[in-house]
């Protein structure tokens, strides 16, 4: 009777989309949850208590299993074996672990794969994948979803009401690794649907593809071929591969949502369904998954490819590798977590150095303050065979002793202790602040097509939305990245950065959002394109000259070592990447000019007010972010006082929590109130170093 009205509860739930608010999941007062990932199949059965009592002593309060666990839940077709995971569950909830189980669908088993060789992904160059890595099966193919679909349902059926399990995780950061699109013939049919879908008539499409151009005009759908520039001689149609995109990311969303609504018919309705992506991986766009409560993120901030600041920044990590995706993940449904995040030394980077003392510990800090209601360790014990063999635990190979990054993880489970004795229900924004308060408005569009049309071999999206993020977080502005689908007036400053695909309705939008007394700013190559990626039969970026008080606008770059310059408010800027020479119309001011190349005196940023607000326009990306950095500052100062921390220092405001990072190689001063009550750390903060104090 209880299995019934559960599923009859599920099926409503499933109707309906989501299961509650978010929110509701996570008691406020709990701050952030830790846990730490474990694979019982892994460890000799005599270990599991053991380890789960170990976990629980050292402060962890949930942990993750099942994930990559097909072949142990079903070692052949169709004959299920969980016992194993029915006592790893028990012991968990003996030592009082939450859990979240993953479903296992990233992992196929040899068994499905050999009989089916048609569920695998086939890459650019045909070749099929095989078994012996992960990430191998097609979201396209139908065998493969049924196949998912009985391992899933099995599962939701068997621990849907389990009083220990906690949330559900589907797939792990589905992707389809290195970024390989999948080329095989249910993809290809699955591409040619979606076109159907959305063009209806193959001349609808060719009029949008544009294809009069090079002869490649389509007469029926089924001569179309997901684009793959390896067979082709000359480069492809930038609508195709954009649409490509918008299909492969609608793919993505529908593996996850798919199984999404197979759990949601069993589990009980405070369970939880997530799913974890990686920040900015190409196809993915974790906004499309609308039938999880909410998305989560993975992580990995040390593996030799990120510089840092200063002589030890390499071992500390960029600061907005957290801090961009807190504020984004968190925009997306109001609520996030950090699903994976290293204890430490890992072994697939570039190299792989040894964090900073103190780095792990840093880490776990930026993502309470950034909103996360939870914190999952990668892993708890570091695998003594297979493919991540050098990947650090939170525990050493010896499977008892604290690794080093565990000692901080430690340290940091015993102080959220300290941090819940302190949390203030009642604690709001200080004004200080909500003057501040910045949207950063993206759209994976705008990535997507101008990651295939750089112009420059020096453009990349990413960097260029980093750096106005880091701009605004220098001010020590509270931040949150958002999409369209966002109301725009909560936010005193808007920032809609290299926003290239626009159409009349944004422009409207923005024009609203300004005149009702938003600061709005755009910058270099915004609303070049309609949203079919195609230029306007206008001047460059027409739809936005009434708005930014312009008439006129190019755009030019240099080669990587000869400057431009350019001034604004009696200081000299540097320039070679992508570079705007905009023309003013009466009224808007011009900012800062270029004071060199054949354009010398006129304007590359201006600012105009309209309405109530204000709309800035910034036409040139320097690369250490200086010029965008200074015209922020004075944005912020029209409506309130901005802080000036060093690059690498952090100031987040969590629940009454002031949170200072300090991601720099030296030693940095904590910007204190007056009435500061230190809570952790010290006024001066080391390399790695914490502080964290009310007002
Ligand atoms: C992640 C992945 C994990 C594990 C980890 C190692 O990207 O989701 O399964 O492989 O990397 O650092």
């Amino acid at each position: 009777m209880r299995r019934i009205l559960l599923s009859l509860l599920g099926l409503a739930y499933a109707y309906c989309g989501f299961s509650r608010e978010p929110q509701s999941f996570f008691p406020a007062a709990d701050l952030i949850v830790p846990g730490s990932y474990y694979y019982p199949e892994q460890w000799p059965e005599e270990q599991w208590d053991r380890d789960l009592e170990r976990m629980a002593s050292l402060g962890f309060e949930f942990t993750h299993f099942g994930e990559f666990a097909w072949s142990a839940f079903e070692p052949e077709e169709g004959r299920f074996d969980f016992a194993w995971l029915d006592k790893a569950v028990a012991l968990a909830r003996k030592h009082g672990l939450k859990v979240i189980l993953c479903t296992p669908t990233a992992t196929p088993p040899a068994w499905l794969t050999t009989a089916h060789p048609d569920v695998l992904v086939e890459n650019a160059a045909g070749r099929r994948l095989e078994h012996g890595g992960r990430q191998q099966a097609s979201w396209a193919s139908d065998r493969y979803r049924r196949y998912v679909e009985r391992i899933v349902d099995t599962l939701a059926r068997r621990y849907g009401d389990h009083p220990a399990v906690w949330g559900w995780q589907i797939d792990n950061e589905p992707s389809h690794y290195a970024y390989s699109y999948d080329h095989n013939e249910n993809a290809q049919q699955a591409f040619r649907r979606w076109l159907r879908q959305k063009y209806g008539t193959i001349e609808q499409l060719n009029k949008a593809w544009g294809t009069a151009f090079w002869s490649l005009t389509y007469n029926d759908f089924d001569q179309i071929r997901i684009p793959n520039q390896t067979v082709l001689a000359g480069t492809a149609n930038p609508h195709a591969i954009l649409d490509y995109k918008r299909y492969t990311a609608d793919e993505a969303a529908s593996f996850i949502d798919f199984q999404a609504d197979i759990l949601r018919r069993s589990i009980a309705p405070g369970q939880w369904i997530t799913t974890n992506t990686m920040p900015g991986h190409s196809p993915v766009d974790p906004g499309r998954m609308r039938r999880i409560d909410f998305p989560c993120y993975t992580r990995y901030l040390v593996n030799g490819r990120y510089a840092g600041h200063g002589d030890q920044g390499f071992r500390i990590s960029n600061p907005q590798l957290l801090g961009y995706n807190n504020d984004y993940y968190r925009s997306l449904r109001g609520v996030t977590g950090v699903m994976e995040i290293q204890p430490g030394q890992v072994n697939w980077g570039k190299f792989n150095p040894q964090p900073y003392p103190g780095a792990v510990r840093l880490w776990m800090y930026h993502i309470f303050a950034g909103g996360n209601r939870f914190v999952c360790h990668y892993r708890f014990r570091q695998p003594l065979r297979g493919s991540e063999q050098y990947h650090y635990g939170t525990l050493s190979t010896d499977g008892v002793s604290l690794s080093l990054g565990g000692r901080e993880i430690v340290q940091f489970n015993r102080e959220i202790a300290t941090l819940r004795e302190h949390y203030d229900p009642k604690a709001t924004l200080p004004k200080r602040l909500s003057r501040l308060r910045t949207a950063i408005l993206v759209n994976p569009d705008n990535r997507w097509d101008m990651e295939f049309q750089p112009q420059t071999d020096q453009w990349s999206t990413q960097q260029h939305l980093d750096k106005y993020y880091n701009m605004v977080k220098r001010c020590g502005a509270p931040a949150d990245v958002i999409g369209e689908e966002h109301d725009f007036a909560d936010y005193p400053v808007m920032i809609a950065p290299a926003y290239e695909l626009v159409d009349s309705a944004l422009v409207a939008r923005w024009e609203q959002y300004v005149r009702s007394g938003g600061h709005l700013i755009l910058s270099c190559r915004t609303a070049q394109k309609d949203r079919t990626g195609a230029l306007w039969e206008a001047k460059p970026s027409a739809p936005i000259y009434a708005l930014a008080g312009i008439d006129d606008l190019w755009f030019d770059h240099l080669p990587k070592d000869k400057w431009g310059h350019l001034d604004f408010d009696g200081e000299t800027y540097r320039w070679n990447n992508w570079g705007e020479v905009v023309n003013p119309v009466a009224g808007t001011e011009v900012w800062a000019a270029h004071s060199d190349q054949f354009y010398a005196g006129k304007a590359a940023v201006v600012h105009r007010k309209l309405g109530k607000g204000t709309v800035t326009y910034i036409g040139v990306d320097t690369d250490d972010g200086t010029l965008e950095r200074a015209v922020l500052r004075r944005i912020y100062g029209l409506g309130g006082e901005p802080y000036d921390l060093p690059a690498g220092v952090v100031l987040e405001w969590r629940d009454g929590f002031y949170v200072c990072l300090n991601y720099t190689s030296q030693e940095q001063p904590a910007p204190l109130g007056r009435n500061a009550r230190l809570l952790i750390g010290e006024a001066a903060m080391a390399p790695a170093g914490v502080t964290v104090w009310q007002e």
